[in-house]
């Protein structure tokens, strides 16, 4: 099946009251594990890619992986950049074969914020391709976005119904409560928010800082309309520790056994995480 945009996939599981899984892969191997695991589990799926590794290892690269590795897939997948500033870097993905991207003008002025938003819309709606949003401050490290304890900031439910009347994101992003990265201490999530927004804009949201939240916070975020739920921080754990957890056992010179090992450990996460979601074989 070829690489189809966020849109349907995300309405349909708001619907059904499932969350697909956006997992932001770091090299083939990472992507492979995406999607073997969305192929066997019968979900849809969502490549994310942060710009930092699209940048790496270069636009033709990754989008080729991506279009040898769908090639004979039976599942809905889409490949989406997550948080970008750059107008220019979005523009590139998108003639590049991105099928989705994110605009995250969400430090600028609100006005800001609804005018760059509107100029990718234009850039990505005549190409068929779905577009993300933000509004807020989502707390945490996120690529090449830091933002601090103190700046962080929910978003404003009143400015959420505005943004997305004036914009037709396929997919809305406001803080409310999660972080990138990893959590210290409990996260407080404002359900009320997720539930106001979700309710008076009518958009799939998306739920950032998947990594560390528990069961439950999940079950009820999706419940309350997160139809998309990041993950990142967790998949370099499993990039990472699955590699050198290997080497370390066994010692040995053959790279392609731990990348084996790392193969696995990255399609234990995103095997575990589909399941949570609820997405398992709504195809
Ligand atoms: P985590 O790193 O907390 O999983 O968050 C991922 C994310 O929201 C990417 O945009």
């Amino acid at each position: 099946m070829s690489l189809q945009n966020m849109k349907e996939m995300l309405n349909r599981a708001k619907e059904d009251g499932y969350a697909v899984g956006a997992f932001n892969i770091l090299d083939y191997n990472s992507m492979k594990a995406v999607v073997d695991a969305a192929e066997e589990l019968r979900s849809p799926v969502i490549i994310q890619t942060s710009v930092k590794t699209v940048v790496f290892w270069g636009y033709d690269a990754v989008m080729s992986w991506a279009r040898q590795l769908t090639e004979n897939t039976s599942v809905p997948i889409a490949i989406h950049l997550d948080h970008c500033k750059d107008l220019e870097v979005i523009r590139i993905c998108i003639e590049s074969g991105w099928t989705s991207v994110m605009i995250d003008a969400s430090s600028k002025p609100f006005e800001e914020n609804v005018e760059l938003t509107g100029r990718v819309l234009e850039m990505a709606k005549p190409n068929n391709i779905s577009v993300e949003a933000e509004l807020g401050a989502i707390v945490g490290v996120e690529d090449d976005i830091h933002v601090k304890e103190q700046d962080s900031h929910l978003a404003d439910p009143e400015q959420a119904v505005e943004f997305c009347k004036k914009l037709p994101v396929d997919c809305f992003a406001p803080a409310i409560g999660t972080a990138h990265g990893v959590y210290k201490g409990e996260p407080k999530i404002a359900y009320d928010l997720i539930e106001e927004i979700a309710k008076r804009t009518g958009v799939p949201l998306a739920l950032h800082g998947g990594t560390g939240l528990a069961d439950e916070v999940f079950h009820k975020c999706i419940a309350l309309g997160c139809a998309k739920v990041n993950i990142s921080t967790q998949l370099k754990y499993a990039h990472i520790n699955g590699f050198v957890d290997y080497f370390v056992a066994n010692n040995i010179y053959n790279p392609l056994k731990p990348l084996q090992a790392q193969y696995d450990s990255l399609k234990t996460a995103v095997v575990q995480n589909i399941k949570l979601f609820g997405s398992q074989g709504k195809v």
